[in-house]
């Protein structure tokens, strides 16, 4: 283990060295030492841009802006885009300079150093958008940025676990924290102008089931989604990787739903889908696993209620609570935590592997694209009946990569809404979500 550690620490040490040699940007850690005139032109662009604010926003204005579209509209946003995004990417890399040399020299971090880099100077380049052709090819650009950056979460995680013998956890989860609630705003801003093009383009044209602007569901029903993510749970298992075992055939607990089923909000329903899925596939594969043998087990307690100013919800579930599986845990919000000394877990090898293979690969973050990805992979409970009998599963249950509940709690704190989990130890665990209904939140400050 150790001696892998360092293997890779030395190669990267030379990949850095190798890049350092060939790229004209900055490089990590050695921003005071520039040599090249070169270097330093960009480093003088890149503090340009550090220095201005980012221009937060709330989902209301999000909304509002896109209600009535018309080219003009189209254009301030593709242009608002172009024009933030890099002042948001100059804050992440200013921050990624100011690691450690050790922390920066892992795997993985100069991954996403590169990947900002070269995204800060396409936006710094990309001329302004003034008609529609020059719209779509903005939004193509976006597009080919957002599947390229798939990989930048397992790679963080990776790198930042690596490096948590070598930073205190209040640092490195504080650096997560901005890297995290920064990233989530630009695919938000990003996403959101390539869903408004669309829909002004005519090129999404079918109903969708529930009202939105852009990317902002503005009627979003809270049970409806719960009975998505449920659905999915239950009938592509393979999530619900019980203890080494393929979850095919494993008995899932039902989910009962009470409170407020009416409730609506207006959300990003790609956000709360992330969350509500992650933390009904913990309770789930917590209450299998504490309850192994039992035919009929223990149900999940869903409970929505729609207060004044926001949506709260609270799951139930009595899968052990944390001490059953999570022994060196202490307080449940250390599984927030990025380090292993608030979370021990983060340098187990299967982890580590499981994150080097979803760097490689990227990772489908919404529940839609990972439900088609399992759609390739494995047919449904429903497609295998005519399985031929013995016949295996195409492929094997998802590795954990640990970071379902990290970025629940970081999406839920994006619009500054909270997470909680409370655990009765040897019986269940209680999640408090509570998410704000008006929308009048800015995002994070760390944008
Ligand atoms: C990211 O996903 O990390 C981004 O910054 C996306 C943005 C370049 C469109």
């Amino acid at each position: 283990m150790l001696w892998r550690l360092q293997h890779s620490r030395t190669n990267m040490i030379a990949y850095m060295f190798r890049r350092r040699r060939q790229s004209p940007h900055p490089s990590l850690g050695n921003v005071r030492h520039q040599s090249t005139p070169s270097q330093f032109y960009h480093n003088k662009q890149l503090e340009l841009y550090a220095s201005k604010e980012a221009k937060p926003l709330t989902l209301r204005q999000l909304v509002f802006f896109g209600r009535s579209m018309n080219e003009d509209r189209l254009f301030k946003s593709a242009n608002y885009v172009r024009t933030e995004l890099p002042v948001r990417i100059a804050h992440r890399l200013r921050d990624l300079q100011a690691l450690p040399y050790v922390v920066v020299t892992q795997e993985g971090v100069a991954k996403v150093y590169e990947l900002y880099w070269s995204a800060f100077e396409k936006f710094r380049n990309y001329p302004p958008v003034t008609t529609l052709k020059e719209n779509e090819d903005f939004c193509n650009f976006l597009s080919v940025l957002l599947d390229e950056h798939a990989s930048v979460i397992p790679n963080l995680s990776l790198g930042l676990s690596l490096s948590s013998p070598y930073l205190p956890p209040e640092k490195l989860d504080a650096f997560m924290r901005r890297m995290l609630i920064s990233r989530i705003s630009r695919r938000v801003l990003a996403e959101h102008h390539i869903a408004l093009s669309e829909m002004y383009g005519g090129l999404k044209n079918e109903e969708p089931e529930e009202p939105h602007v852009g990317i902002i569901f503005t009627g979003l029903k809270v049970k409806r989604s719960i009975e998505k993510c449920v659905k999915l749970l239950t009938e592509r298992p393979m999530w619900l990787e019980v203890g080494g075992r393929a979850a095919m055939d494993v008995h899932w607990p039902q989910v009962k739903i009470d409170g407020h089923l009416d409730a609506k909000f207006a959300y990003i329903r790609e956000h709360f889908e992330y969350i509500a899925f992650q933390l009904l596939k913990n309770s789930m594969r917590s209450t299998v696993l504490k309850h192994q043998g039992v035919p009929v087990l223990p149900s999940i307690q869903v409970t929505i209620v729609a207060g004044e100013n926001d949506i709260g919800l609270r799951i139930s579930d009595q899968g052990g609570g944390l001490s059953s599986f999570q022994n060196e845990i202490s307080n449940p919000s250390d599984l927030f935590s990025f380090s292993h000394i608030r979370n021990a877990t983060r340098l187990e090898d299967s982890r580590l592997g499981a994150l080097r293979m979803a760097s490689e690969h990227g990772l489908r973050a919404t529940v839609d694209e990972q439900v088609s990805h399992w759609q390739q992979l494995v047919p449904s409970k429903g497609q295998a009946v005519g399985r031929e009998e013995n016949s295996e599963p195409k492929d094997l249950p998802q590795p954990r990569i640990g970071i379902g509940l990290p970025m629940s709690y970081i999406f839920a704190t994006y619009f500054g809404g909270s997470l909680e989990l409370v655990s009765l130890d040897g019986w269940g665990t209680d999640v408090y979500l509570r998410l704000p209904k008006l929308g009048t939140n800015l995002e994070g400050i760390e944008v």
